[in-house]
């Protein structure tokens, strides 16, 4: 059985959206609490496929999860005896590796799958290793598993994580939480600034540890004994608040988005008013209009605070019928490109040239069956189906469902033709 959306457009949004917590603060909070035996309650950590399968994963380390009515998510991680996270899961959701750092710290010892190739481009993981390793780890490959041991604890350091494409969220997130345990002082310098990456340094610190500079590419972390369990709520996801905004200039419409702060959103903010999008900040939201036409833009993805990567192909649906010329560049992912032929088939007229893609606004959008194929490109297509002309069909809807909260009711409510089916 596979779910597939048909989205009838064109449409003209208008109404109220509540942003959701977010994914990606969401899945290295919830590996923290390996670090921490006990209870922790995790609030407004949204029921998305992405954070079911880590749920799962962490259940076969050991710990016990909990969900109540509302998204909150109780783990308790008193016993963590497995330490071992298994192909099966890694391969579907490469997320999974940042139970690594967590490990290492509790157990001392940890084998987790070297994760699989994915659809948005190589995505190694040799700077999560190099920087456990400069912890103290001793870590080799075996079948394709990553086999580490820290037989004596860890121990701090002043460790570099830059990289080719910049720093990186999750090597950031696996080193800083091993970190909090070790011994000493550690300092990450290039380490990321994603605000995903500041909630988890700020649920760490609820849980005992001591890190400070949180926020900035330089984090100093003294290390503690001990980390105990914590109710933490996470932030709204930035991505999905993005989208939405997306779907409001899109169909030249009007949402409010509610829990939904701007300042984590400040270079989309800015790109869309270039574009012609009006964005007011209102209490703990926004509102989103778009009356005029919009304007072509150059645009690159960068690391916070520069344009998110994770918004590239939603911006590059909305340029698609900018009136003139637009560039994109891909800095983060340089591959991450899939929607291209997929936007072109909608009658997008976008070519790629290394890693930029070129688009030459078209008056109009229209419908046709389209294929998702990672998470990000297949919200594209979804805000392209809203303003194309006819019935779109979007297959392989789950890759949307592993980090967008029932996206059809939430665009339905506001206007939306999206009809799911399982096929
Ligand atoms: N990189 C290396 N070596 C490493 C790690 C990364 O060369 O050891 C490179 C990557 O290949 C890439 C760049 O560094 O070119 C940045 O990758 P990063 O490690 O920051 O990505 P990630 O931590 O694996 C997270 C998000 C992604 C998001 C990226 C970039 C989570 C769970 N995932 O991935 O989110 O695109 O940061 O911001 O936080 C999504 O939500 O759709 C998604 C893919």
């Amino acid at each position: 059985m596979m779910d597939i959306f048909h989205i009838t457009g064109p449409v003209r949004l208008s109404g109220r959206i509540t942003v959701s917590g977010s994914k990606n603060a969401s899945l290295p909070i919830m590996a923290a609490t390996i670090m921490a035996p006990g209870k922790s309650v995790i609030k407004n950590a949204v029921r998305l496929s992405d954070v079911t399968v880590l749920g799962r994963l962490l259940s076969q380390l050991g710990a016990k999860l909990n969900r109540n009515e509302n998204d909150d998510l109780h783990i308790d991680s008193t016993v963590i005896d497995n330490p071992i996270g298994e192909y099966d899961i890694l391969r579907k959701m490469r997320a999974g590796i940042c139970i690594l750092g967590p490990l290492l710290a509790r157990c001392k010892r940890a084998k987790v799958s070297m994760p699989g190739g994915c659809a948005i481009g190589d995505r190694p993981v040799d700077i999560h290793l190099k920087g456990l390793q400069q912890l103290g780890a001793k870590i080799h490959l075996k079948a394709g598993y990553i086999v580490a041991q820290a037989p004596d604890g860890l121990k701090g350091n002043d460790i570099f994580l830059g990289g080719p494409f910049g720093s990186t969220v999750l090597g950031t997130a696996n080193v800083l939480m091993a970190a909090t345990l070790a011994k000493g002082r550690t300092t990450i310098e290039a380490a990321a600034c994603e605000p995903e990456i500041a909630d988890l340094a700020n649920c760490l610190n609820r849980m005992g540890a001591k890190i400070s500079g949180i926020g900035s590419p330089r984090l100093i972390i003294e290390g503690v004994s001990c980390l105990k369990p914590v109710e933490y709520s996470v932030i709204p996801d930035r991505i999905e608040a993005g989208t939405f905004m997306v779907a409001a200039a899109i169909t030249a419409g009007e949402l409010r988005l509610q829990n939904c702060p701007l300042g984590h959103m400040m270079a989309v903010v800015d790109k869309l008013r270039n574009i012609g999008v009006t964005i007011e900040s209102q209490n703990n939201g926004c509102i989103i209009t778009r009356t005029g036409g919009l304007k072509p833009a150059d645009v690159t993805t960068q690391s916070y605070p520069g344009f998110p990567t994770d918004l590239q192909a939603q911006l590059m649906a909305l340029l698609s019928l900018a009136e003139g010329n637009s560039v994109i560049t891909e800095k983060i992912f340089p591959d991450r490109f899939m929607h291209v032929a997929e936007l072109n088939r909608m009658a997008a007229s976008l070519r790629k040239e290394g890693p930029s893609v070129i688009i030459s606004g078209v008056k109009k959008l229209m419908a046709a069956p389209v294929m998702a194929s990672d998470l990000r490109a297949s919200a594209a297509l979804v805000l392209a189906g809203l303003a194309a002309e006819g019935t779109t069909i979007v297959n392989r809807v789950y890759h949307i469902d592993r980090g967008y909260k029932s996206i059809e009711n939430k665009l339905n409510s506001v206007g939306a033709k999206i009809v799911r089916k399982s096929i």
